[in-house]
């Protein structure tokens, strides 16, 4: 949430900010800006309500020459968006960017009388008014003082009006991280902003301060002794950031999808059977737990709904899923014996964080499924297992969904055979079946046209259900997840034994109903409870195995998926749940990439 750009060094400051703001406006576009020091040293601010775009347009006839400065794209949190509340903010000698919420910025208000010089309604630009009231010339002193009076999140990249070549950044909690080359040094809130430069880079440690100057990077704790961050590299490239020919990154990252599941399964198999050891996870966290407790949020908590109907029945102990931003609130029955397994593309969302934060001190173990390297979630857990989805960029998620499945099914087939659930055999047909839903997704695909047919039904509609029972309820989650977010069209899914418990009275004629159909054990009873919404005017467009006997009266559209065993029918589907909400948002001509109201890393609770 909210991106952070800044840099130092020889090439064109301008340039690289704005470029750098690009790459990271899928963390947040409300608004965005960038303060320069020019060559004459003053300081120059362009801010602008709107995407990077209209800050870009603003800055076409700035003729500055400039070698260092910050960019900010906003996901606004305190204050309406308008250019006033855009980041960076100006406190006398003080220029501040940041990503976060200063939970406590009423009680500095008042402990500095700023009531009177503020100008706009942000949380930062009180933090940009304690940063000048202790700066009397020392950077670092102004920096600690000021971090000790503030209480929540923040990443701060700052610059002061009399020191015109550097950047001084610090964070708690919120991400950022830092990188140099010949051409200088740059800060950023992800790679995606350096990646361009550099593949080697550090994650700011949080509570120290780093300081950016052309010829280097020094950083330091709060008692000013020096410190050598860890240097990690990106096993991805510049390309692996662009949308290669298609329209839309989600579009991209959905055809991305056979490969991501390859590079996360594929380095996993040692002989066809899932083997861990690479990843340094021991068997015996799997093998030791008396339950599993599932914790994350939106799409990745989806694809917990999906671990927990496949795992559970195999290995047979409790597996829960949490939202994570409930899981902290509730008192969660989470102990030494518990295994809590922590879902997360980013390895950013605070909520999932403090859910991780919460479990270890409970003194349970936590595995992370984890997509970005090096994240905080990562970097706290017991034991990480990285997705190799490589980056995604659209802010709906598709491929981290798909290999954070993988994951689950590669966990839940070990862990079966730790237990003594699965022989090698068992683990073995399993595996070679998981490997057989790559070709799946593809076939998928391939027959992707046929899809728009469906989504111009579902362009029309103000509402859908998606039903299903059993583990297609599961994948329903989030092809409803998917809908709502990038095509704004009302969507619920339902366990379709549900509907005629209440949700029945809102089908009327034409109501659009994905019906998900999948799981032979209940394929009857789904039918039976197609018939039920069919009866009653809906627009059923089905989803079903290849060898599905389908009766036509039934539905409206119908859509196979060629796996013919029911575990494994995920993959597929999730590919047509995904292309339907992708091609009714283009339909509709929204901004598939970056719906309204969201954004990609969610730092805020
Ligand atoms: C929806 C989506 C979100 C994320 C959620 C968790 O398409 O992307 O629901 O899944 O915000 O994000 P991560 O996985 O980064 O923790």
């Amino acid at each position: 949430m909210c991106g952070i750009i800044g840099y130092t060094g020889h090439l064109d400051a301008l340039h690289v900010l704005l470029n750098g703001l690009e790459q990271l406006e899928y963390r947040g576009y409300d608004s965005a800006g960038i303060a320069l020091f020019s060559s004459g040293n003053d300081r120059f601010i362009m801010k602008k309500a709107g995407p990077v775009a209209t800050l870009k347009d603003a800055c076409a006839d700035v003729d500055i020459i400039s070698h260092c400065g910050i960019g900010h794209t906003r996901w606004a949190t305190h204050g309406g968006v308008n250019d006033t509340n855009a980041h960076p903010h100006i406190a006398g000698k003080v220029t501040l960017i940041h990503n976060g919420i200063i939970e406590n910025y009423h009680n500095l208000i008042e402990r500095f009388g700023l009531r009177d010089s503020l100008v706009s309604e942000t949380d930062t630009e009180v933090a940009a008014r304690v940063l000048d009231y202790y700066y009397k010339g020392d950077p670092y002193e102004a920096i600690r003082r000021t971090t000790r009076e503030i209480t929540g999140s923040y990443a701060f990249c700052i610059m002061f009006e009399d020191i015109h070549d550097q950047i001084f950044c610090v964070r708690n909690v919120s991400p950022m991280v830092a990188a140099h080359m010949k051409d200088g040094s740059f800060v950023a809130s992800d790679v995606t902003a350096i990646i361009p430069y550099t593949n080697r880079y550090f994650v700011i440690p949080e509570y120290q301060i780093v300081t950016l100057r052309q010829d280097g990077i020094s950083v330091q704790d709060l008692n000013g002794n020096p410190v050598e961050p860890e240097m990690l590299e990106v096993s991805w490239n510049v390309e692996a950031a662009k949308k290669n020919g298609y329209p839309h990154y989600m579009l991209k990252e959905i055809h991305e999808q056979p490969d991501a599941l390859r590079n996360t399964i594929t380095p996993r198999l040692n002989d066809g059977l899932p083997d861990f050891s690479e990843d340094g996870i021991p068997d015996r966290i799997l093998s030791s737990c008396d339950k599993i407790a599932i914790v994350a949020c939106g799409t990745a908590m989806y694809a917990g709904m999906v671990g927990k109907a496949l795992i559970e029945p195999i290995i047979k102990i409790p597996v829960s899923v949490n939202i994570a931003s409930e899981f902290r609130y509730e008192n969660p029955l989470v102990d030494e014996k518990t295994l809590v397994i922590v879902i997360s593309q980013s390895g950013e969302t605070i909520d999932t964080l403090a859910a991780l934060r919460l479990s270890r001190k409970c003194g349970a173990r936590v595995l992370s499924i984890v997509n970005v390297k090096g994240s905080t979630i990562a970097r706290e857990s017991n034991y990480v297992f990285y997705t190799h989805a490589g980056p995604e960029i659209a802010v709906a998620s598709t491929k981290a969904y798909m290999v954070q499945l993988a994951s689950l099914y590669l966990i839940g087939c070990r862990t079966a055979m730790v237990r003594g659930k699965f022989s090698e055999s068992d683990a073995r047909t399993f595996i070679s079946r998981l490997m057989d839903s790559i070709p799946a997704v593809q076939s998928v695909l391939a027959d992707k046209d046929r899809l728009k047919a469906a989504a111009s039904v579902l362009a029309k509609a103000q509402d859908a259900f998606f039903v299903g029972r059993g583990l297609d309820y599961a994948f329903s989650l989030e092809g409803s997840l998917k809908l709502k977010e990038i095509s704004y069209i009302h969507a619920e899914a339902y366990a379709a034994g549900e509907l005629k418990h209440g949700t029945i009275a809102l089908i009327e004629e034409n109501t659009p109903v994905i019906a998900v159909a999948t799981q032979d054990k209940i394929y009857g009873k789904t039918v039976s409870n197609i018939k039920e919404v069919k009866a009653r005017g809906a627009f059923v467009i089905l989803i079903t195995k290849e060898n599905a006997e389908v009766s036509e009266d039934i539905s409206d559209m119908h859509f196979t998926v060629p796996v013919p065993y029911d575990q494994f029918t995920v993959f597929p589907v999730a590919v047509i749940l995904q292309l339907l909400a992708y091609y009714t948002s283009d339909m509709k001509g929204l901004n598939v990439d970056k719906p309204r109201n969201l954004a990609k890393s969610v730092t805020v609770e």
